[in-house]
Order: C-alpha cells, then structure tokens, then sequence
C-alpha cells in the first residue's frame, strides 16, 4: 500500500486531499497541530498526529518507521491580512520550520515532495494571466513566506535523490455536501466565506478596467486542487524530474458576477455595498493553466461558479443543522 504524509490534513484543502488519497489506496498520515483546522476523517487507512511538523524528532520517527515516500506539505498561516499584522509569525511557521525539515529530507524515506504554494508570490498582472514565468512580487508577508520555500527547494534540491512538484493554487473555493467537507474556519476573508455567513456585502472597487467595473479572481475548486495533487504523484513517478505548475481554473470571475450567480440560489435579500478600491488588490488575478492542464491532464471541472455556490450553500445549510460544529472537531466518515 502506498504511504504520504500530508502536513495540515486537518485543513480545509488537506481535508479534500485526503480523501481524494484514500480513494486512491493510499495510507495516510496527517501531521497536524490544530491551530486552524479540524477536520478529521474516520477511516481505517489514515491516522492523525497532533504536533507542529517542526517537531523534527517527532516528524522524522514517524516517516523512518512507516518508512514513507510521499510527503505532502500544506500546512501553514495562510491569512494575508493577519499576516501583515505578524509577519515574523508568518515566516517562522511557514518558511524556517519548512527549511528546517527539508534540509533534512533528503536523508530519510522520502522521495517526492509536493508543496502548496500560492498566487499570491504575484504582484500585480496588468490584465494578463498569469503563466509559471511571470514575474514573482508578493505583496504580503504570507506571500513573501510561501516564495522563499519555492526558492530554497529550487536551490537545495537541485541533484538531490528527492523531486518535488510546485503547485501554486489560486482561490480556493467549493465544499461537498455529501462528505460533508468545506471551509470550516470562518476567519478567512474569502468572497465565498463572506457571502455564505454575512447578510450584507462590500465590494471594493467598481471602476477597475474588466468588463463590470470590478476586480476579476479565479476559483478553483478544492476537488480540483485534490486531483491536481493526486495526478502531481503520478507524474512524479513517472518522470523524475521538478516541476512547478499554476493551479488555477483560467476562468475570470468579477466580484459583481459572483454576487449576481450566489443571490440566484438564496431566498434572502443581500444588501450589497459599494466601497472604493483597497490598496494592492489588484484589477485582475487570473492562472493561464495550459502548462497544468497538458502535462497532468486536468480539466477544472468542478472550478465553475454554478457548482461552487449551490454546493458551498448546501454545506453550510447542514452545518447549521449541527449544534457548534464550526468550533469543535469535525469528524467525517466515509466508506
Ligand atoms: N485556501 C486557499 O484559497 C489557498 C490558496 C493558495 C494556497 N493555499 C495553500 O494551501 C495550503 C492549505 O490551505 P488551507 O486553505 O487548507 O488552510 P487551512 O488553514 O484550512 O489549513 C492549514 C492547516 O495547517 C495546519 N498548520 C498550520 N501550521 C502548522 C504547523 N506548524 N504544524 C502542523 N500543522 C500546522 C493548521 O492547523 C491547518 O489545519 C496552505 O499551505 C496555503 O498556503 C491555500
């Protein structure tokens, strides 16, 4: 049976990977301290440990005694704003505990790596997508901490018995109502967060050069973003080499359009006011994915607005129907 090791399974995005893993066969070992998710899947092939994976003694017996091979790295703090705010916070937990621990990969079972980087290592794109070669630019400290780990893996593992996949998601956004998975920690200020726990709504901006006025984004389903990594392993076993790929849907959704497409499925007025453009929040962020979507055969079917919205309402429908599920473990079962 093959192993991994996914670092933040307990996370909105980790939750969806390990099923999409235990799908697959795999044994799953979710190193996780709990700080931000809680998501738990009851399952005879995954086990959950709770401690930080800069626990090098902890993190290391581990691996050396299931003598795994697949090593998934998603946990980190992934607030921008709050990021700002902390940034020695930011970089430590994000950038020197994983420096830390890569440095002394290379010595144990492990032979592929695959990281969680983000779009926000971009600046600003001037209307253009923005492909693997566009120019790096991170306009907070959490985007700062996420491009020096791709630096460092670049530099460190060049000629090492390790390969590694890069995977730069861009918005995260969807839920599935049937394993009842979705984006439990409700401190994050996504547009989809705001919108299914708010009953008014500010939009930034109206005067930006796209279409409607305002900023355009681009979603990407979790589901998505779990096959990418699923079908990152098996390219990897494939071909061993490095590689690092945009993980976006392509597909440009403004703010207004996504507020017109939520308010089709919710029998509730949403009072919707217009602010002025923020600072830094760029007219535009879309991924141009030919290179994802060709070499591992994606096609972002889930990463389209009219599966996004009627699932992530459905969710928090049944989420309000379990008394303070938002605060305490949540534990999933599947078959
Ligand atoms: N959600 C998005 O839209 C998005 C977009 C781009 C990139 N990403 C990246 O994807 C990854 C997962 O994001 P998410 O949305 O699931 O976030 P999340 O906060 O839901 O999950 C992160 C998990 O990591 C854990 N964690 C944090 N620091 C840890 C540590 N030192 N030791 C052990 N566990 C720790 C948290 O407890 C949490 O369960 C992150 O690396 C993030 O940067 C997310």
């Amino acid at each position: 049976m093959k192993k991994v090791i996914i670092t933040g399974g307990c996370g909105y995005i980790g939750s969806f990977i390990c099923c999409k893993f235990l799908k697959k066969n795999f044994k799953i070992f979710v190193v996780d301290n709990n700080k931000k998710g809680n998501v738990f899947i009851n399952h005879k092939n995954i086990k959950y440990y709770n401690f930080s994976f800069g626990n090098k003694k902890k993190l290391f017996e581990l691996i050396k005694k299931n003598n795994i091979e697949n090593f998934i790295h998603l946990a980190a703090y992934i607030d921008s704003a709050e990021s700002v705010k902390r940034p020695e916070m930011y970089m430590r937990n994000n950038f020197y505990l994983t420096k830390d621990i890569f440095l002394e990969l290379p010595k144990t079972s492990i032979k592929r790596i695959f990281f969680a980087s983000t779009a926000a290592i971009f600046g600003l794109s001037n209307n253009k997508k923005i492909g693997e070669k566009y120019s790096t630019s991170p306009k907070s400290p959490y985007g700062k901490s996420k491009l020096n780990v791709e630096k460092f893996m670049i530099k460190f593992f060049k000629g090492k018995n390790i390969n590694y996949i890069i995977l730069r998601l861009f918005n995260v956004a969807g839920a599935n109502k049937k394993l009842m998975l979705g984006p439990y920690n409700s401190k994050y200020n996504h547009i989809f967060n705001k919108l299914i726990r708010n009953k008014k709504f500010e939009i930034y901006g109206t005067d930006y050069l796209t279409q409607d006025g305002s900023a355009v984004r681009d979603y990407v389903h979790p589901e998505d973003v779990a096959e990418a990594f699923f079908k990152s392993h098996n390219y990897l076993l494939k071909e061993r080499i490095n590689d690092i790929f945009n993980c976006g849907s392509g597909k440009p959704f403004s703010v207004k359009k996504v507020v017109k497409n939520f308010t089709k499925y919710i029998n509730y007025k949403i009072q919707i006011v217009y602010k002025k453009r923020r600072v830094g929040d760029p007219a535009y962020i879309l991924a141009d994915n030919k290179k994802i979507k060709k070499k591992l055969k994606l096609s972002f079917k889930n990463s389209k607005l009219s599966k996004i919205i009627p699932e992530l309402i459905l969710w928090k429908k049944a989420l309000k129907k379990r008394k303070n599920l938002e605060t305490n473990k949540t534990m999933i079962k599947i078959k």
